[in-house]
């Protein structure tokens, strides 16, 4: 039987460190228990490890953590692996896993917040490697039969920070679990290609470097840029890269020639928010308890007792000032609840 509690403070369960209420709140551990909660009438809100949200105000919504654990080796080859993890594993902690069983393949995705299950929602990536790069499949239970429902790579049609759960399937699914495909010594592809990677390998003096060797480089650039969550609340990057056309890149250069960008195309080019942001002159400005970090403009913090409408007021602020010196749109990464 599940015990559902009334009046529960949601500071503790999101990375913004936001003080809003859930009207009510039921942790759940196991599928059996997630089937119960989906039984019952009225709207649910389900939350992982809450890395992804800015709460702008209270949760009329029955909110649903999902906490089910649980690290399993479902096949073996002598080159490769499939472990499927359960949704509430924190992410950061299985990539650690991984590592010290010799896995291959999340090295790259060190120090990202949040849980497992959440990770295929907005498909998380960094330094040069993606969630779909690794993935196999994930189990979902349907929110309005209760059933089961496996999605592959294919069905879950990842993009750039996108996936079904976000776009045609949004709120019809509950992710309980996902299928991991990882690497055995010596079939390991240690991926580099990303500069910052390259240069914290060299600095530390690593001519060959093992999987373990790229998770702490990652971690030590991670550390540099990123805040730490506990200590100054955030969600990583608050807006997405934006990608802009091949003729408005070329006025952007004209005026700006140093701007970093990714080609992905022939027509479309990638723009980082951050260095959009950063020249809107907004790197390290505070309002209130709302900021924006100092080594990243791309991040908005919580400098203690801010409310999620500061944040998303400041939000907005930075796309109006983005829109008006660059003619680019910027869109949240970030999930905006409540407004
Ligand atoms: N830049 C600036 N000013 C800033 C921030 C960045 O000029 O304040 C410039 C940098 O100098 C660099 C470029 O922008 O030339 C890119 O910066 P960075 O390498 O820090 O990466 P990003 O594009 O800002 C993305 C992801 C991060 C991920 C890193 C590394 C998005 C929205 N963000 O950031 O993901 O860690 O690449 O791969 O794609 C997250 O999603 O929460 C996240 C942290």
């Amino acid at each position: 039987m599940v015990k559902i509690q009334q009046h529960v403070s949601l500071q503790p369960y999101n990375t913004f460190g936001i003080k809003t209420y859930a009207k009510s709140f039921v942790e759940v551990n196991d599928i059996s228990a997630l089937k119960e909660i989906l039984a019952l009438d009225g709207e649910k809100f389900f939350l992982g490890g809450g890395s992804n949200i800015l709460l702008t105000g209270n949760v009329d919504a029955l909110v649903v953590h999902l906490n089910i654990k649980g690290v399993e080796l479902v096949e073996e080859t002598d080159r490769s692996v499939i472990v499927k993890v359960m949704a509430g594993e924190n992410w950061h902690e299985f990539v650690q896993w991984s590592l010290q069983h010799d896995f291959g393949g999340l090295e790259n995705l060190s120090l990202i917040p949040g849980n497992v299950g959440t990770a295929p929602m907005q498909n998380i990536g960094a330094y040069g490697v993606e969630l779909k790069d690794v993935f196999v499949q994930c189990e979902t239970i349907e929110v309005v039969t209760g059933e089961k429902r496996t999605f592959t790579l294919d069905d879950c049609k990842f993009g750039y920070r996108s996936s079904i759960f976000k776009t045609e399937e949004k709120g019809n699914y509950v992710i309980t679990a996902v299928h991991f495909k990882l690497t055995k010594s010596p079939f390991h592809k240690i991926n580099t290609s990303y500069g910052a990677i390259e240069r914290e390998l060299e600095t530390q003096g690593i001519g060959t470097p093992s999987i373990q060797h790229v998770s702490k480089a990652v971690i030590a650039i991670r550390e540099r840029k990123l805040p730490n969550p506990k200590i100054l609340g955030n969600s990583g990057s608050f807006f997405k890269n934006p990608v802009i056309s091949k003729a408005q890149f070329k006025d952007l250069q004209l005026a700006y020639p140093a701007v970093p960008h990714y080609t992905l195309n022939d027509q479309e080019i990638k723009v980082p928010a951050g260095w959009l942001i950063e020249q809107a002159g907004f790197k390290g400005m505070r309002f209130g308890d709302a900021g924006v970090h100092t080594q990243q403009a791309l991040v908005l913090v919580n400098h203690g007792h801010a409310k999620g409408e500061e944040i998303w007021k400041l939000a907005q602020q930075i796309q109006r000032k983005v829109l008006q010196c660059f003619h680019i749109h910027i869109e949240p990464e970030v999930n905006i609840i409540g407004s």
